[in-house]
């Protein structure tokens, strides 16, 4: 098994990204989705190779990237990606706004399910869409065990109008990877109202080893003819800043539906962040693992300390990535946790409304650290309530 590599917090403090910059140096920073674990070396040696070589130009022609991304999703989640349908673009957001401007019309409805990644609201704004909200199905009503896509609110909405569909998968914040059952339901669903399903894979990679995580352009042809999935290695290897991001799709008729894109949304992509995204979908794979059992013995680790010092915080271990969606109802902290985080314990956390109404109360944890700074979150955090 691969070493996973953690720097100090000092050395981690001179770093010049957003996680280390947006607050001074008595802060833990838990907040935005970055992970503290040094870079993959396969990375690292592709993109040191490209500066030596001067490889510093555009990214045009001749990309690898979609067989590579082909081959790791037949690897790991046995999902056949035709390379031919897959194209890149600068990030996530990028293809989630490029794709819902080619498949509504200006002020078309475009379902989120809420708590959710907070840029969606203004994603879809950013697109011309207006948000239709179909909020998780929170644990205390669903069916099942956890949280659960709301799939009778879905119908209502398709049925009411909405022409699209964000759909979070797994979801930020709360650590859900959907069912091949949800999904195959979700697409019946878009197939019988017409509407297109974007689907955000951006944390597929980063689905823990014990769960299976499903690509929604896998589950049926009717999923395939009216769905578009975003996909990337930023979140998996950490690279966001180097800008690439891939619309995959797999039918005609979506294709089809993409060849409308300019050609300068493609042209956006950054070389760097391609160089590296295809290191890490041919080569990163053994640091993606030890990257997961340190998330995994890290989502543990946060049930204890919590457990054990902050028992009336309620926290579901996510089934992927490192974000913990920790609810604060139970104790006086307001319908912001995060400002108290932040002003009496130094831990910075996302706050929890900025995903939602639904969201009130609660706060998100990002995990991607050391052991020993989580349990100095967490005894900060303690302290301070
Ligand atoms: C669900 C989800 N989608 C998209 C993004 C942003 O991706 P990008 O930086 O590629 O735009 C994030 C970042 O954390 C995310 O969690």
């Amino acid at each position: 098994m691969h070493k996973l590599t953690v720097p100090t917090l000092k050395e981690l403090r001179t770093r010049t990204s957003e996680k280390w910059r947006e607050y001074s140096a008595d802060v833990l920073p838990l907040f935005v989705a970055e992970m503290d674990f040094a870079l993959a070396e396969p990375i690292a040696e592709a993109l040191t190779a490209a500066i030596r070589r001067s490889d510093t130009g555009y990214a045009g022609a001749g990309s690898t990237l979609p067989d590579a991304f082909a081959a790791f999703a037949e690897r790991r989640w046995n999902w056949r990606v035709d390379p031919a349908q897959v194209s890149t673009t600068t990030d996530v957001s990028v293809v989630i706004v490029e794709s819902l401007r080619l498949a509504i019309a200006s002020g078309d409805g475009v379902v989120i399910n809420p708590p959710v990644y907070a840029p969606f609201f203004d994603l879809v704004a950013e697109a011309g869409g207006r948000v239709v909200e179909v909020p998780l199905l929170p644990p205390e009503g669903s069916a099942t065990e956890g949280w659960a896509l709301d799939l009778d609110g879905l119908e209502a909405a398709f049925a009411a109008g909405a022409r699209a569909y964000l759909l979070c998968s797994p979801h930020n914040p709360v650590g859900l990877v959907h069912s091949a059952e949800q999904l195959t339901a979700v697409a019946e669903l878009a197939a019988r109202y017409d509407v297109t399903v974007i689907s955000d894979e951006i944390h597929a990679p980063l689905t823990h080893s014990t769960t299976n995580f499903t690509p929604f352009l896998s589950v049926s042809d009717a999923a395939r003819e009216h769905g578009i999935t975003a996909a990337s290695a930023s979140k998996a290897w950490n690279l966001a800043g180097l800008k690439c991001a891939m619309f995959v799709t797999a039918s005609q008729r979506m294709s089809r539906l993409l060849s409308a894109l300019p050609e300068e949304v493609h042209f956006r992509t950054s070389l760097f962040g391609r160089i590296a995204a295809t290191a890490a979908f041919t080569e990163g794979e053994p640091w993606l693992d030890a990257a997961l059992e340190a998330i995994e013995s890290n989502a543990a680790l946060l049930a204890s300390l919590l457990d054990e010092r902050m028992p009336r915080i309620r926290y579901r271990a996510p089934r992927a990535s490192y974000l913990a969606w920790l609810d604060f109802r139970a104790l006086d902290w307001g319908n912001d946790p995060s400002v108290r985080a932040l002003s009496r314990a130094r831990v910075a956390l996302n706050p929890g409304p900025t995903f939602g109404t639904q969201g009130r109360g609660f706060a998100r944890l990002n995990f991607a650290c050391s052991p020993d700074t989580l349990t100095e979150a967490i005894t900060r955090l303690a302290a301070a309530g």
